[in-house]
């Protein structure tokens, strides 16, 4: 029998990213409690950037890759940075053509949201728009979430945070997701 199918999803691209280090914690400890974690990369799929003309013709061959991963998860864990207070492209576009045709994959799907930033913010301004928008789509997202302010000093070389509180708070985020999916 296997545990619980969670899609993890990092809304930075880049190599390096802090979001991408809070995003492995969560998924090392959703893996301890059982569940299947699939993590997508969203530079690795090269999504083209929603246009309804594109759809027109037929979901892009990246688009479906995507669609049948979240089609197959119970749950969503996603890690992102803040962009001018608000949602990254990259990850918002991701969302956009999931949700084309409106097809209800994300819909009662339990999500957890983590976010870090290096400045005092943590991603608390980008978090209630995440939220607006994953509710459009039919998610239903737990009702606490992890901020991570001061990103360049809260890990250590190993990618461990430093201060056991926070590492609670991620892992409280995690258990809360987990038990959702097992009830
Ligand atoms: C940022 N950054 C940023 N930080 C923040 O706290 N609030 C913000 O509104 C923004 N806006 C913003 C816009 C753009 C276009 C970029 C590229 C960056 C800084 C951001 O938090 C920082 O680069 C993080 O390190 C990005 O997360 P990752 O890539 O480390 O996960």
């Amino acid at each position: 029998m296997t545990g619980p199918r969670i899609l993890a999803v990092c809304g930075s691209l880049r190599t390096g990213s802090f979001n991408r280090k809070l995003l492995d914690l969560a998924v090392a400890h959703a893996r301890a409690l059982g569940a299947d974690v699939d993590v997508v990369d969203l530079k690795e799929p090269g999504l083209p950037v929603y246009d309804g003309d594109v759809e027109a013709q037929g979901l892009p061959a990246p688009v479906q890759a995507l669609r049948e991963r979240l089609g197959k998860a119970q749950g969503l864990l996603i890690a992102s940075p803040e962009y001018n207070s608000s949602i990254p492209g990259g990850l918002k576009n991701a969302i956009d053509w999931v949700s084309r045709p409106p097809s209800g994959l994300f819909k009662d799907k339990w999500t957890a949201m983590m976010g870090t930033t290096p400045g005092p913010f943590g991603t608390a301004r980008m978090q209630p728009h995440l939220r607006q928008v994953l509710s459009a789509v039919g998610a239903l997202v737990l009702p606490t979430q992890v901020h991570l302010a001061r990103a360049a000093e809260a890990f250590t070389p190993e990618g461990k945070l430093k201060d056991e509180a926070r590492m609670k708070e991620v892992d409280a985020l995690v258990s809360a997701l987990v038990s959702r999916l097992k009830s």
